[in-house]
């Protein structure tokens, strides 16, 4: 019984760390994107649904790195987004925050 409660507090551990990395690319996102880009809504910028709908994480992470190349390879003929100087961790907390507005219907597009 006791070991089995160690489990379940284990368990509980390593969720609410999950929690805390989705929690890390929502700052990242209210810190540097929200006053562009909207998660369901398109603002300035692409919602992230679509960018999720459209897009792999390389893309993403690119796209945040290098936004003057990156948008001309997307196919934009403006380049609005300034590029941004993210640490790895950041880079990859804000690149599965907005993976996780992928539609579902649109899987595996
Ligand atoms: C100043 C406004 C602005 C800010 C701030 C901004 N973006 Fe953007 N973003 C844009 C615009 C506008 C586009 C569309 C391409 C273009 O015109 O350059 C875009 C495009 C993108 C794309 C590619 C969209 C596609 O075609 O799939 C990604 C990914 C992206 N932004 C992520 C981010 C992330 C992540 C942040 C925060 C770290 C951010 N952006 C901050 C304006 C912004």
């Amino acid at each position: 019984m006791i070991k089995r409660s160690i489990a379940i507090a284990l368990c509980f551990g390593g969720l609410s760390l999950l929690q805390a990395e989705g929690g890390d690319g929502k700052r990242v996102f209210e810190t540097y994107c929200w006053g562009c880009h909207h998660q369901s809504a398109e603002a300035f910028g692409p919602s992230f649904a679509q960018i999720a709908s459209q897009r792999n994480e390389d893309q993403i992470r690119a796209m945040i790195t290098d936004p003057a190349s990156v948008s001309k390879a997307f196919g934009y003929s403006r380049n609005a987004m300034p590029p941004f100087a993210l640490t790895e961790n950041e880079l990859s907390a804000i690149s599965s925050y907005i993976l996780s507005f992928k539609p579902k219907s649109k899987e595996g597009n």
